[in-house]
């Protein structure tokens, strides 16, 4: 009999291409740009003996309960994989796929750029310049802050966070310190320096979150996390959204206690356009596009195509989730 697949959204198509080659499985496919609507989410996966979905798709016990026993495989376009009830996977016994590896290239250099134009200030001079306000030039107008002689924390210094550690250095960044649960040897590459937390927050003129989502890191960047950064640092996040807690960054921001923000993730995701961070000029926000390059996404649907059919087969994936 023939497996039954269900993918949540229409795939870059190297990835499609590859599912619908492959002879023993019969694809469904919420063929659209847009979410797939949970009610049609929970029909899909019906029967289901692969799922490959994304991580604006929330896999819970609902979602598996409907799937029903047929579900071995998961199969997510992404490296993090917090949108999974990965205890509820584990123990109805089925294997994860997911994109580690070949997004950090690309992720790195985001957040590279989001920390440039956050410090320099390059959305505010865009608007400028297109409003009317360029002037003249100022010798203090639009001052930021630039990496040459600063200290750089990275929160995670996983292949991510060490991506663009090796980046940033070139910058003639001073000191990199960075904190996690244990210490790293491949930190010694980038000189990095493993300090406990508070040390990064209070001596780091770069604050950059690059660490997986998880019930230790939810809510990480609070009011007394803020409070102890230095007034003039700034804050980078491309991991989660969930990371920070966004009404204590919010008011840090606009009192001053730290210069500046650039999000790449947001909760929830869209970022309603009233919030109030997009009222900041300190504040720039990115629609979730650490990831976003041709190549990269073409890859990520390859590679995430590759690992629910060789699951479905019970052979090695290029990319399993150790759970
Ligand atoms: C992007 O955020 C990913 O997890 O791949
Ligand atoms: C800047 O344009 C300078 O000449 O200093």
């Amino acid at each position: 009999t023939r497996l039954k697949v269900f993918v949540t959204r229409r795939l870059p198509q190297e990835g499609m291409e590859l599912l619908q080659q492959s002879a023993g499985c019969t694809v469904s496919v919420w063929d659209s740009d847009e979410p797939v609507p949970r009610a049609e989410l929970l029909k899909g996966v019906e029967g289901a003996h692969g799922l490959l979905c994304l991580l604006s798709d929330r896999i819970d016990t609902e979602v598996l309960d409907a799937a029903g026993p047929n579900l071995k495989v998961i199969s997510t376009l992404s490296v993090g994989f917090d949108h999974l009830a990965i205890d509820e996977v584990k123990k109805r016994g089925i294997r994860v796929g997911y994109t580690p590896d070949v997004l950090t290239d690309a992720t790195a250099e985001l957040t590279v750029a989001l920390l440039l134009a956050t410090a320099r200030r390059l959305p505010e001079g865009i608007q400028e310049v297109k409003s009317g306000g360029w002037s003249t030039w100022k010798p203090l107008w639009l001052c930021g802050y630039g990496l040459s002689g600063s200290t750089v924390g990275v929160i995670g210094l996983g292949r991510i966070g060490l991506a663009i550690a090796r980046r940033l250095m070139p910058f003639g960044v001073k000191r990199l310190l960075y904190s996690g649960r244990q210490p790293k040897p491949q930190a010694q590459e980038v000189d990095g320096e493993y300090v406990p937390l508070d040390t990064l927050l209070s001596e780091s003129d770069f604050v950059v979150v690059s660490c997986a989502l998880t019930p230790d890191t939810q809510g990480l960047c609070n009011k007394a996390f803020f409070s102890k950064m230095k007034k003039t640092a700034v804050f980078i996040n491309t991991s989660r959204g969930a990371v920070v807690n966004q009404e204590d960054l919010f008011e840090a921001l606009s009192t001053g206690q730290i210069a500046a923000a650039g999000l790449d993730v947001t909760t929830p995701e869209p970022l309603p356009t009233d919030h109030p961070l997009l009222t900041l000029n300190n504040c720039v926000v990115l629609p979730h596009i650490g990831s976003a390059t041709y190549s990269t996404r073409g890859i990520m649907a390859q590679l995430s195509a590759n690992n629910l059919l060789a699951g479905l087969s019970g052979d090695a994936m290029a990319s399993e989730l150790k759970m």
